[in-house]
């Protein structure tokens, strides 16, 4: 056993030793429990005379304590460029684009809705919201319109067959889906005592054949102003002010006589075609398409609210007066924007939409 040539052999082996698994084989090669070179030298030391014994056992063992360092060493040095090189080939490219998140944006009638509020909170008014399932009193008696009034006709309703519960579900006072957001007036004005001043906007349902100015569902919002002397001077200051702020300050207003139960006198009020600017036709000489050549653009319901609507909800007409209005805003944002068919709202088309971002 020549423990010169086994060292000569490892420690020239020892610096070909490229990757774990030729560490592996070079161990056992020299170590290796039954073949290695120099385990073998170990266990044929008990054949030798004490005097050799001594001297081959000591460099023997040397040899050993000089590869396990070896193989230590390398070991590391080979699992630290292992790591350093799966670390460079899995790096983060911080450079890379990200992507981009797209910005949503309100729905055109969420956007109206807020917009005539807070042009309504400007004078004093308040948001409120009323519930979409109504009961017949609230939707029809109570505004005035009883049983068997012609104007339940002008409402196609949509009636609920749900079980009777405090408040509605018997047959004299179904169930229904609201046919506008007058009933939020009745609620508000049974809830708290004068003075009143509200706006309450919403989704009002009507059984109606659906075609480019008919929906079954659009929204509404209300008015209401209560106090002790409310007159019709208010109404139309309060409404001229805000039609002159949602379209155009130079535009006039008008109103005409008009019949809702619920009001007396009642009104309708109409804006100045902001294409033509009343003029019926437009500069190249054509007659104006949006107000159909009449100069004017119809916007709202309005009147002084009926002594009968205060009566029914408890208040006294010879102490409080007031007006209400309603009006639709599907119709309002499809007359500023020069939107023809009213389906497209609820079509959840983003070609539509994203021109309102
Ligand atoms: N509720 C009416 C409708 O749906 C609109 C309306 C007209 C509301 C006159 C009012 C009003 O408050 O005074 O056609």
């Amino acid at each position: 056993m020549d423990l010169t040539s086994i060292e000569r052999d490892a420690l020239a082996d020892v610096e070909r030793i490229g990757t774990l698994s030729d560490l592996e084989a070079f161990q056992t090669t020299y170590l290796g429990r039954k073949e290695g070179r120099l385990t073998q030298v170990l266990r044929t030391l008990g054949n030798l005379s004490p005097e050799e014994k001594k001297q081959i056992g000591q460099a023997a063992n040397q040899l050993r304590a000089l590869l396990e360092e070896k193989i230590a060493r390398k070991k590391q040095s080979l699992e630290q460029s292992s790591l350093l090189s799966a670390l460079e080939s899995s790096k983060l490219d911080t450079s890379l684009p990200g992507t981009s998140l797209t910005r949503g944006h309100s729905h055109p009638i969420a956007g109206a809705i807020r917009e005539i509020s807070h042009i309504f909170r400007s004078i004093g008014f308040e948001a409120v919201e009323g519930p979409e399932i109504e009961t017949d009193f609230n939707n029809f008696t109570a505004l005035n319109i009883p049983q068997h009034h012609p104007a339940r006709d002008l409402h196609d309703t949509f009636y609920l067959n749900l079980a009777s519960e405090k408040g509605g579900g018997s047959q004299e006072n179904p169930w229904l889906l609201r046919t506008h957001t007058s009933p939020v007036q009745i609620r508000l004005m049974q809830a708290v005592k004068p003075p009143v001043r509200i706006v309450a906007p919403g989704r009002v349902y009507r059984h109606e054949a659906v075609d480019a100015t008919h929906a079954a569902v659009f929204h509404q919002i209300e008015g209401l102003a209560i106090d002790t002397d409310i007159t019709f001077a208010d109404l139309k200051g309060s409404l001229k002010y805000f039609a002159q702020t949602f379209f155009q300050s130079d535009l006039q207003v008008r109103f005409r006589p008009g019949y809702f139960p619920f009001v007396e006198p009642g009104a309708e009020m109409d804006v100045q075609c902001f294409l033509c600017h009343g003029a019926k036709h437009l500069k190249d000489g054509t007659p104006c398409r949006l107000c159909k050549a009449t100069g004017w653009i119809e916007l709202l319901g309005a009147g002084m609210v009926h002594p009968n609507v205060l009566r029914n909800v408890g208040y006294d007409p010879a102490q409080v007066t007031g007006f209400a209005f309603g009006m639709g805003i599907e119709r309002m944002v499809m007359t500023r924007m020069g939107i023809r068919d009213i389906r497209l709202f609820l079509e959840s088309d983003l070609r539509f939409l994203e021109q309102f971002a």
